[in-house]
């Protein structure tokens, strides 16, 4: 038996899309800025799809910049922002457990002379609302944060942080990346006070290297690829055209699914859980437990135990885990997210994110248990 359970790494890539979508890339592979009737039809399409989607976010299709990645579109939020509004401040803020394509902008960002706070967080992976009250300054230019956390599942209190921010200054910028989020705590652009927002296509069943990053009108944003005028001239380079068009079809799937699957995840993690509580008690820790977290991540650290080892070992019996987010996992270190919570050595060599999706069964998810059980014993 063969059972992903890595769908915060990446998603199954949705086979129905595919089938439909596929007849696009032979038909109209136009340039789409080509002048030419064929160019005009196929960007005809790409903003037929933009515009529908738009429309479902609640936004404004020229709100709706396409990015080759989740990772393009942040550091495009956070060198664009801070570049734009640097006669103003030269201030930032984000927390100590973003993703890394925020902290590395963020890093080249104070070897250039801005400054960065980074909020720390609770135990339960929660930021203190009091700590950002404290660290707005009048050079404060951008505020970025992960909404949902992609190792842990943990949200952070966005509504809140976004009325903090607008009632100390309403021009400091916010950004929140929503890429482990979407849709599941977000779902229309319009219902949360932000003036960037990034999402990315392979977490929401369509193919790796296509996303958005939602750039508010009036947001004043250097565009960091140079080139043509695609996207409204923040963002040059030929579109990914069939990506684009598989995600925007993907995404208005996953909105329409989302009550449904919220519902049916929540059921199978707390099954998860607490079956592995009730064999490994306190041998187990679950990362982020108390907070508001979404239902198909769950991190698990076992005490006294090495990650990789029974990564290794669950892959060998056809289970298919991370030990965190799958940019470092490779590496058999402890997660800087898991130790930004305080969580003891002892469990955080042993921290294990198992996520689920559209996709996974009970029967899945028995299989991984009683796997877990063969491996792990104590
Ligand atoms: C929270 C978060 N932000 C950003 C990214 C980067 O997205 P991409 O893989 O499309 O570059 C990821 C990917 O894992 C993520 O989990």
């Amino acid at each position: 038996m063969m059972v992903y359970l890595d769908y915060a790494a990446t998603t199954i890539p949705d086979r129905d899309i595919y089938r439909e979508v596929e007849e696009y890339f032979f038909k109209f592979y136009a340039n789409p800025s080509s002048f030419h009737h064929f160019g005009r039809q196929t960007r005809e399409i790409l903003e037929k799809e933009r515009s529908l989607l738009a429309e479902l976010l609640g936004i404004s299709a020229e709100e709706v910049i396409f990015c080759s990645s989740g990772t393009e579109a942040n550091n495009l939020a956070i060198f664009g922002c801070a570049y734009a509004n640097s006669h103003k401040g030269k201030h930032i803020i984000s927390t100590t457990v973003e993703h890394k394509s925020v902290l590395m902008p963020l890093a080249k960002l104070e070897t250039e002379g801005f400054k960065v706070s980074y909020l720390h967080v609770n135990s339960d992976g929660v930021l203190n609302i009091d700590d950002l009250k404290r660290s707005l300054t009048k050079d404060t230019i951008l505020v970025s944060v992960l909404v949902v956390n992609n190792e842990t599942g943990v949200v952070q209190p966005y509504n809140e942080i976004s009325k903090i921010i607008r009632s100390f200054n309403d021009k400091i910028i916010i950004h929140y990346d929503l890429v482990a989020g979407f849709p599941k705590v977000i779902k229309k652009f319009n219902e949360v006070d932000a003036n960037l927002i990034t999402i990315s296509g392979h977490k929401l069943y369509a193919p790796k290297g296509i996303a958005i990053l939602y750039i508010k009108s009036e947001t004043k944003l250097i565009p960091q690829i140079l080139g043509g005028e695609q996207e409204f001239g923040k963002r040059a380079g030929t579109e990914n055209f069939i990506g684009a068009i598989f995600m925007c079809k993907s995404i208005k799937k996953c909105i329409h699914e989302q009550d449904r699957e919220w519902e049916r995840l929540w059921l199978l993690r707390d099954y998860f859980e607490t079956k592995l509580l009730e064999k490994y008690n306190t041998n187990i820790l679950i990362a982020g437990k108390n907070s508001v977290r979404i239902p198909n991540i769950t991190s698990i650290c076992f005490k006294n135990k090495n990650k990789n080892a029974i990564i290794e070992a669950l892959s060998e019996a056809g289970v298919y885990v991370s030990g965190g987010s799958a940019c470092k996992s490779r590496e058999n270190q402890i997660s800087y997210v898991i130790s930004a919570m305080g969580i003891p050595e002892s469990f955080a060599t042993g921290c294990i994110r198992f996520s689920f999706g559209r996709y996974t069964t009970k029967e899945e998810i028995d299989y991984t248990i009683n796997k877990i059980y063969e491996i792990v014993k104590y």
